[in-house]
């Protein structure tokens, strides 16, 4: 099934090369901006895995910019999560990542359900890049920095690749997110795009920090 306001969602995120075998599911998102994102806070709380893990399920809240880059801190299940951060099996591995034609990535973790994830967004004016940091249950587990130009927009993707086709894909929440544009942008808040997701409402007094408690992403099959 195409969903026209998820895709319109994708494109602004910047995802224009998915392939065949990439699709996605539930969404919250926001952009473009008129101004750009200088800073973006969530923490996920990470559901059980599908089961059974398959290649490959990823979770992520992401920013496309005006670069061409999908800044997107990931946390995927895999068919051998072993293989490819030392998890167990019903793990997710997580870490800081940035789609730049190739995906670069810091270093990947294990993490379960129920984890709170931390994936922290910042521009560095020193040196022009987005810091990422990825905390998980208190502690820094994963950093990268990238030059990518200006992040337009923030939004949460459930994406699945390759065999994960009869997927399901628990319901999950991100708490506590925080948007700040470089300027104010009252055409902010009017380009929230649910889909198969909802929230407790997003908040602005000055139309340059957002912030939303609880974006709750409903259960999905692909
Ligand atoms: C990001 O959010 C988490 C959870 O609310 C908070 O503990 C952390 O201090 C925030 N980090 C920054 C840099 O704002
Ligand atoms: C900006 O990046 C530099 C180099 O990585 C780092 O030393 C500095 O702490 C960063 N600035 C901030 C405000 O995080
Ligand atoms: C999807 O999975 C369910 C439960 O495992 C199974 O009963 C069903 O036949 C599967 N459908 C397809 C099209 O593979």
């Amino acid at each position: 099934m195409i969903n026209i306001k998820a895709l319109a969602a994708l494109t602004v995120l910047g995802l224009v090369n998915a392939q065949d075998s990439i699709s996605f599911g539930p969404a919250f998102s926001l952009g473009p901006t008129q101004s750009w994102i200088r800073e973006a806070n969530t923490t996920l709380v990470l559901p059980e895995t599908p089961s059974p893990q398959k290649d490959r399920l990823a979770l992520w809240p992401g920013m496309g910019t005006s670069g061409g880059d999908l800044i997107q801190a990931l946390a995927v299940s895999f068919s051998d999560p072993s293989a490819n951060c030392g998890a167990s099996s019903g793990q997710w591995c997580v870490w800081a990542s940035t789609l730049q034609g190739t995906q670069l990535g810091g270093k990947q973790v294990p993490a379960s359900a129920g984890d709170k994830v931390v994936m922290h967004y910042k521009y560095n004016d020193s040196t022009s890049k987005y810091d990422q940091t990825v905390i998980l249950n208190g502690e820094t587990v994963s950093t990268l920095s990238t030059s990518s130009g200006q992040a337009q927009g923030w939004g949460t993707a459930v994406e699945a690749q390759d065999d994960e086709i009869n997927c399901s894909v628990a319901k999950h929440q991100y708490l506590d997110t925080t948007i700040i544009l470089d300027s104010a942008d009252s055409t902010f808040a009017g380009t929230l795009g649910l889909t198969n997701a909802d929230s407790t409402g997003l908040e602005s007094s000055d139309s340059k920090t957002f912030t939303v408690d609880t974006i709750n992403i409903n259960a999905h099959t692909f």
